[in-house]
C-alpha cells in the first residue's frame, strides 16, 4: 500500500509537469487558429470561377438564350454614364474591358460585384484577385438598382 501511493504521487506531479508544459506552449496553439481563414481560400474554385456567385443579394440568374435588344440598349445607356470613367467597351482603362465577361464569370457575380463592389473586394477571393491585378484600383460603389443592372449585364452580351 504505502509503495502504491508513493507511486501516485509521481504520477500527480507527472500530470502537473505536463500541465505547466501546455501552458507555456499557449503561443503557439494560438497562431495555429489563424490557418483556417488560408485554407477557406485554397477552397474557392479558382481553376473555375465560372462556378462562383460571389457575395450579394444575387444568388440565382439565368441568362435567357435571345438578347432583349430593348433592354441592352437601356443598359448601355446606365452604362455610359456611370462606367465609363474607368471602363472602355472593347479595351482595358482602369478596369477591365467586359468584352466577353460570360466565357470567363458567371452572371450571379457580375451583378454581385456591380450591386456590392465593397464587401465583393473585401472578401471575394476573385475580386482580391482582380484588384491586385488592377494595382489596388477599386471599382467604386455607383449606386445601381437591381434592375439597372442587370440590363448592363445585356448590354454585355452584346459586345
Ligand atoms: C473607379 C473606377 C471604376 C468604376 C466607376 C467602375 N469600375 Fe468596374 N472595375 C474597376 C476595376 C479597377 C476593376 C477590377 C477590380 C478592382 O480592382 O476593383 C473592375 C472590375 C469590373 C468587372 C469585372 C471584370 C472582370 O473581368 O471580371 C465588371 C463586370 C465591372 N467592373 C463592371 C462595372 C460596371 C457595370 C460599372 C458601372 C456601374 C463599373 N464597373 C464601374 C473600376 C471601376
Amino acid at each position: 500500500m504505502k509503495s502504491l501511493n508513493y507511486l501516485s504521487v509521481i504520477a500527480i506531479l507527472g500530470l502537473l509537469v505536463a500541465c505547466g508544459k501546455s501552458d507555456t506552449t499557449g503561443t503557439e496553439t494560438a497562431a495555429e487558429e489563424e490557418t483556417p481563414a488560408v485554407s477557406m481560400v485554397a477552397d474557392y474554385p479558382m481553376d473555375n470561377p465560372m462556378e462562383y456567385k460571389g457575395i450579394g443579394p444575387i444568388t440565382e440568374l439565368t441568362l435567357p438564350d435571345v438578347i432583349d435588344e430593348e433592354m441592352a440598349q437601356h443598359g448601355k445607356l446606365v452604362y455610359d454614364s456611370l462606367c465609363t470613367a474607368c471602363h472602355k467597351a472593347d479595351q482595358e482603362l482602369l478596369g477591365p474591358s467586359p468584352q466577353g465577361i460570360f466565357d470567363r464569370r458567371n452572371p450571379e457575380w457580375v451583378m454581385n460585384l456591380i450591386l456590392n463592389p465593397d464587401e465583393m473586394l473585401d472578401k471575394d477571393p476573385l475580386a482580391k484577385e482582380l484588384l491586385e491585378k488592377y494595382n489596388g484600383t477599386r471599382m467604386t460603389n455607383q449606386d445601381v438598382s437591381e434592375e439597372d443592372a442587370r440590363a448592363i449585364l445585356e448590354y454585355f452580351r452584346t459586345l
